[in-house]
């Protein structure tokens, strides 16, 4: 009687640590958007704020392309892999021609990969733009959808939502499909306070979409691709150099006539010395100027300028690393030397700490009579990005 007792007692407490743990899952809603001038960006905060607003979703705000505009230097750039983690996205745009602007038209044409994937099937999306005007706002939120609707995400309108509320004295940004801001119209600071508490609104009925939603997508989708983790588990490579406080230096210049890098296809070509602060650091060779003490040192300077110049090849974003293919080191040494090895494992234990297993990478290891600048060292790597 007491095994049956305890029996029941361990299922109850297992059925309570479910509900519980069903219940703290906040939903992830991505609010990805381009902005030219700021005014996307604006209206992105305040659907970024009516999503959390209900306490049961997160919002963050990534652009599509990394961007010069000093508001929005602090912002993240998504990328296209990470799009089905998210239980669902907000689309934000400037409306140019009557269409959504180039640079997000060009991040949606990258999206073919989760297409054929049905990655994002049944995933629900809303819309909306900053217009100077407002002419073709309407046609432009439309042509998001059909983008939207391929992929077979669940399109969430605004309706018609707030319109008693909001000052009918101006013209507004409204419209059934989402909300947009008139931003060449100088009546009143844009967003309008109209156009912002519209665009709050939305964020708050798009968060009920997306916890509504979350359960069916999570048993006919995430479960189909393994390749799709929880926000939560997956750490993102700029946060792991923040916490292993590895602080990238600035991008090396050129010595002579060529580039600090070379994309062809998705293959990024970089090779460094052991620049530092624009001087080669310990320069000479191994064994009659420098001990292996420094040339390790080097060897993780020479690594660091690597991934400076990788960094900016993928726009400070360094999720968009697939992995690293291959590193070779070249060190200065004498001939009867045969430890490289030990040396090029500074570089590539670096690498690793990076980008874990993508890190992991083909190596070949050489000495040389002379290197370039006398540095100590150099290494060629090859990255594969997305
Ligand atoms: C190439 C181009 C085309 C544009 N076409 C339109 C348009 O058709 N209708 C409109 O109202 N505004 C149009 N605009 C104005 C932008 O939509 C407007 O400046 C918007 O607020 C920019 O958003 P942002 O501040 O997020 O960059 C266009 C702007 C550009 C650069």
């Amino acid at each position: 009687m007491r095994k049956i007792y305890a029996s029941f007692m361990g299922v109850i407490l297992m059925l309570m640590t479910n509900f519980t743990m069903a219940q703290d899952h906040k939903t992830q809603v991505l609010i990805l958007i381009h902005s030219d001038h700021g005014g996307t960006y604006e209206l992105a905060k305040e659907v970024a704020k009516g999503v959390e607003r209900s306490g049961k979703s997160r919002a963050v705000v990534k652009l599509v392309k990394k961007s010069s505009n000093p508001k929005l230097s602090g912002l993240a750039v998504a990328t296209v892999e990470e799009l089905p983690n998210y239980d669902g996205i907000a689309f934000g745009s400037p409306v140019y021609f009557g269409n959504i602007s180039t640079a997000m038209s060009e991040f949606l044409a990258k999206t073919v990969d989760l297409w054929s994937k049905h990655a994002l099937q049944g995933m629900p999306a809303t819309v909306f733009m900053s217009a100077g005007s407002g002419a073709g706002r309407e046609l432009a939120m439309q042509s998001f959808w059909n983008t939207l609707a391929v992929h077979g995400m669940i399109l969430a309108p605004m309706g018609i939502q707030g319109n008693d509320k909001i000052d009918q004295s101006i013209p507004q940004g409204n419209t059934v499909l989402g909300t947009t801001s008139l931003a060449s119209l100088t009546n009143t600071e844009r967003p309008s306070k109209s156009e912002r508490y519209l665009a709050e609104l939305q964020g708050i009925s798009f968060a009920k979409v997306a916890a509504g939603l979350v359960g069916i997508r999570d048993n006919r989708e995430r479960s189909k691709n393994d390749k799709i983790t929880d926000l939560d588990d997956k750490q993102s490579v700029n946060q792991r150099l923040e916490e292993k406080h590895i602080v990238l230096p600035k991008i090396p210049q050129p010595a002579g006539n060529y580039h600090p890098y070379v994309r062809s296809g998705n293959l990024v070509f970089i090779n460094q010395v052991a620049l530092k602060d624009g001087k080669i650091f310990k320069p000479g060779k191994l064994g009659v100027e420098v001990s292996e003490q420094e040339v390790k040192k080097a060897t993780e300077i020479t690594m660091l300028n690597v991934l400076s110049v990788l960094n900016d090849a993928v726009d400070g974003d360094l999720n968009r690393v697939k992995r690293c293919v291959q590193l070779t080191g070249i060190f200065n040494t004498e001939d009867h030397y045969s430890k490289h090895a030990d040396l090029m494992n500074v570089a590539s234990n670096l690498v690793v700490t990076i980008f874990d297993d993508n890190g992991k990478h083909a190596r070949a290891t050489f000495g040389a009579a002379s290197l370039p600048l006398n540095s100590s060292v150099e290494i060629q790597a090859v990255f594969e990005i997305d």
